[in-house]
């Protein structure tokens, strides 16, 4: 076998061929030698647990691909609507095929009046936005109860559309809650990253039409966010969905994921770390406290794939340039940019090849634009949810098995069961 490796238990003297395919491991071959040996792999670090054909990325080369388009030309010349198309689709549409793709991610972003009225309302005063989202998109499953026919393909179909559709509606509704505003209705006429914008901003004009370089730029991180292949929440989306649930819960659970602060939590960290930081002059002593261990880790740095310049992080620099235009300079950017120069010209970063993520500068972008931190998470739901769909879709497609991992059991020995007297 050309492609293979030959692995021998040394217990018994047994050998095997076990092939090599796509690059990975076969481990089915790999437990017929040795049944009941688990690979422990917490983290994933070195497992595949999936093929996918959606996105590829080369975490040494910065290199990431939508469907084999990449990340760069993307951001300049598609738009976040004709990317969920493509992610979801495989093939970018024909000018028929989208128009009839915007008209019915267009239609279906109302959401139900209980939704807002009986449901959202309901939460306390303070809520955070990426907690009632996270509950709101799974309350979703309980009004379309078509949501379980996951192997009719009109249903399925009808249920993405629903998913990206919505998922603005119910970001702008918890924002609007939380400030205590009242709720802005989709207005049909304006287009996903502008009608989103309305919803978040408009006060009593009749009409609100966002700053075509705010809407434009709020569509690039809609596209640079999209999707990322096997990450933690679209890991939650596939895990969830091979157990067969409706796609809204498992959009819930994916969304749960990103919450945390080393997924989509983590720009909201960067604006924290760079506010602490203060001015410029406190930079070099901020970088030696990281190094040191006292000062927590960089923010906005490093990556699990990425060992280069994140690709993403270079196209938003660059549109966070645009933005200040129009915004005025966030003043937090001179803090930022000293702090990479600093980091990128040091040892310690350099040799653990630690370069700027996405999130280093589009918490910059959200803060100029006037998002509170809270919807920062919020704002990175919103498009990966076509990502999360497109993996979810794939899994059922490949017809997965459940996923259901081994364990490597470290604890006690059976023993009886002691009265409470006798402990
Ligand atoms: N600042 C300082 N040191 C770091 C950092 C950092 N941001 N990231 C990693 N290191 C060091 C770490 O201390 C370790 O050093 P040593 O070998 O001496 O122990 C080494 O680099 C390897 O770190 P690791 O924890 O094994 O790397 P990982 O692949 O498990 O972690 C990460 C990846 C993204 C969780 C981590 O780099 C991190 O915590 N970064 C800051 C949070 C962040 O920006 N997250 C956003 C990720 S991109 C968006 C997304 O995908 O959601």
């Amino acid at each position: 076998m050309a492609e293979s490796i030959t692995i021998t238990d040394n217990r018994t003297g047994e050998s095997a061929e076990i092939p090599i395919i796509d690059g990975g491991v076969a481990a089915t071959e790999w437990s017929k030698l040795l049944p009941g040996v688990w690979f422990y792999d917490p983290g994933f670090m070195s497992t595949a647990a999936c093929q996918s054909s959606i996105t590829y990325l080369d975490g040494d080369a910065g290199i990431l691909r939508y469907r084999g388009y990449p990340i760069e030309q993307l951001a300049e010349r598609s738009t976040y609507l004709e990317v969920a198309y493509l992610l979801l689709k495989g093939e970018l549409p024909t000018p028929e095929q989208f128009e009839t793709w915007k008209h019915e991610i267009t239609y279906h972003t109302f959401i139900h009046e209980n939704v807002r009225k009986r449901f959202l309302d309901g939460f306390h005063y303070d809520a955070h936005p990426m907690g009632m989202l996270v509950s709101a998109v799974a309350a979703l499953s309980t009004f379309y109860l078509d949501a379980k026919e996951i192997f009719d393909a009109d249903a399925r179909a009808k249920q993405i559309i629903r998913l990206i559709a919505k998922m603005p509606t119910l970001a702008a509704a918890a924002h609007r809650f939380s400030i205590g505003m009242p709720f802005v209705y989709p207005d049909n006429s304006l287009d996903f990253a502008g009608n989103f914008l309305s919803m978040m901003w408009k006060v009593a004009e009749p009409r609100f039409e966002a700053d075509p370089v705010l809407a434009r730029a709020l569509d690039i991180l809609f596209i640079l966010h999209a999707d990322h292949e096997q990450n933690c929440s679209t890991t939650a989306m596939r895990v969830v969905g091979s157990s067969h649930s409706d796609p809204y819960s498992a959009t819930a659970a994916a969304a749960a994921a990103l919450y945390g602060p080393r997924h989509g939590g983590a720009n909201e960290a960067v604006i924290k770390m760079l506010t602490s930081i203060g001015s410029i002059e406190n930079v070099p002593a901020f970088v030696e406290s990281v190094k040191s261990g006292q000062g927590g880790r960089l923010q906005g740095f490093g990556h699990r794939v990425y060992k280069s310049y994140d690709p993403r992080a270079t196209i938003i620099k660059r549109t966070a340039e645009q933005v200040f235009e129009v915004t005025g300079k966030n003043p937090l950017l001179d803090i930022a940019l000293k702090l990479e120069e600093i980091a990128l010209s040091d040892e310690y970063f350099t040799s653990r090849r630690l370069y700027p993520n996405v999130d280093f500068y589009s918490g910059l972008i959200y803060q100029a634009m006037g998002f509170p931190l809270e919807m920062f998470p919020v704002l990175f739901a919103i498009p990966r949810t076509s990502g999360w769909l497109a993996h979810w879709q794939e899994m059922l497609d490949q017809d997965s098995k459940i996923a259901r991992p081994r364990q490597i059991f470290t604890g006690t020995e059976a023993r009886d069961y002691v009265p409470a007297d006798r402990r």
